[in-house]
């Protein structure tokens, strides 16, 4: 029984780090695993946030920080804070409203949402889950052109702004945890925007049902050529996410890609890749202002926002911060990005930033 002498104690997560543990905690062991685990020994997944740990800030002095614009523009579109969604897969395994309740809580965050090829919840659903939401859609590239090219005209038919074309997977990195739990998805949830057998993911008993996917439908022979290809077939901005060099950023852009987004997939794909806010100073030489370069990997404070911001970054992406809130459905999202909007404000104030112009490379060591 509670002490009635005590104020109650604000269950509420106050931080990141809260939400995580609560929702490990409540996942099935299956979905659990798959949504945390990095590839082998995960040494990537951890440089992700070390490297965020290691980089030191020079907080400027004697600045009026009492109206602060958090605003950032990527795409040429304004956003109220430089903070979007990264896709991830498979969301119903959080939470029965899975993609829909993430689209509705970015939208009332003013944030936008990237829908995985392997989302559980449709391209059309989605939009009509949350019709006002911006929405991104991110491409695997099949086998299978016919389809792949269906994918990105349902997307452009449902209103999604731009395509997310993921390269750093040709094949399924080797998540051990998955392969111990043959990976697969329980009954009643999909990759709903496939049909057939290909869908339910099933695992054979050998391995993770995940990886056997990519390995039979993803093409792993993607070569530059592609990338025109599909810039060729759209009328939406194409965004090459997973690249980590100088070289490949700035060949993306002359490609035709409209941005890039500095990543290694949350060091789920090759582990010892590194960090990608190490990542990100090379290729914002490369792009210069030719495009919006973008940064996702281990971002769970508000100061990791400043500090990708003052080593060149237009906007970060979050990836399992949401998955962790999804467990709470659309108010659970909503918190994250609360807590972590709140942290980047105050890290601006204290910075002595006012706006984006403000965050200049040598507010870090
Ligand atoms: C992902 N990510 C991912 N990326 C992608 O391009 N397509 C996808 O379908 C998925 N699926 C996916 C599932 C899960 C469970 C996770 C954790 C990640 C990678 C994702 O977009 C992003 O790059 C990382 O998650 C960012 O790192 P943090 O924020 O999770 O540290
Ligand atoms: C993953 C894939 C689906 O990281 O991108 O699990």
């Amino acid at each position: 029984m509670a002490d009635s002498n005590h104020t109650p104690i604000n269950l509420a997560p106050i931080n990141l780090a809260e939400v995580e543990a609560r929702a490990l905690g409540r996942l099935s062991p299956m979905a659990r695993d798959y949504y945390a685990s990095g590839a082998t020994d995960e040494v990537t997944l951890r440089w992700n946030r070390e490297a965020y740990e290691r980089i030191a800030l020079r907080p400027r002095t004697f600045v009026d920080v009492s109206a602060r614009d958090l605003s950032t523009t990527v795409l040429g579109r304004r956003h109220v804070w430089p903070v979007l969604i990264a896709p991830a897969a498979f969301q119903r395994l959080a939470h029965p409203d899975g993609e829909a309740a993430v689209a509705r809580a970015a939208a009332a965050e003013g944030v936008t949402v990237t829908l995985s090829t392997l989302s559980s919840t449709s391209i059309e659903d989605v939009a009509a889950a949350a019709p006002g939401s911006p929405r991104w859609f991110q491409l695997y590239v099949f086998r299978d052109r016919v389809l792949t090219r269906g994918l990105v005209e349902r997307a452009e038919a449902a209103g999604y702004e731009a395509l997310v074309l993921t390269v750093d997977a040709p094949l399924l990195g080797r998540r051990e945890r998955d392969a111990r739990n043959r990976f697969t998805l329980p009954d009643g949830i999909t990759a709903a925007n496939l049909t057939g057998a290909v869908a339910s993911v099933s695992s054979d008993g050998s391995d993770s049902g995940l990886f056997q996917f990519f390995a039979s439908q993803i093409d792993p022979a993607l070569t530059w050529a592609d990338l025109e290809w599909l810039c060729s077939i759209t009328r939406l901005p194409v965004i090459v996410k997973g690249v980590l060099r100088a070289d490949d950023a700035a060949r993306a852009i002359e490609a035709g890609a409209r941005g890039v987004i500095v990543s290694n997939h949350g060091g789920r794909q090759l582990d010892g890749a590194v960090a990608s806010i190490d990542a990100l100073p090379e290729v914002v030489e490369a792009v210069a202002d030719r495009a919006s370069v973008l940064v996702d990997g281990g971002v769970r404070r508000g100061t990791d926002i400043l500090k990708a911001f003052a080593l060149g970054a237009d906007a970060v992406l979050l990836g399992r911060p949401i998955l962790w809130g999804l467990v709470d459905g659309e108010p659970g999202v909503r918190h994250v990005l609360q807590l972590l909007r709140a942290e980047f404000d105050l890290a601006m104030a204290l910075s002595g930033c006012p706006s984006r112009a403000a965050v200049t490379r040598d507010l870090i060591v």
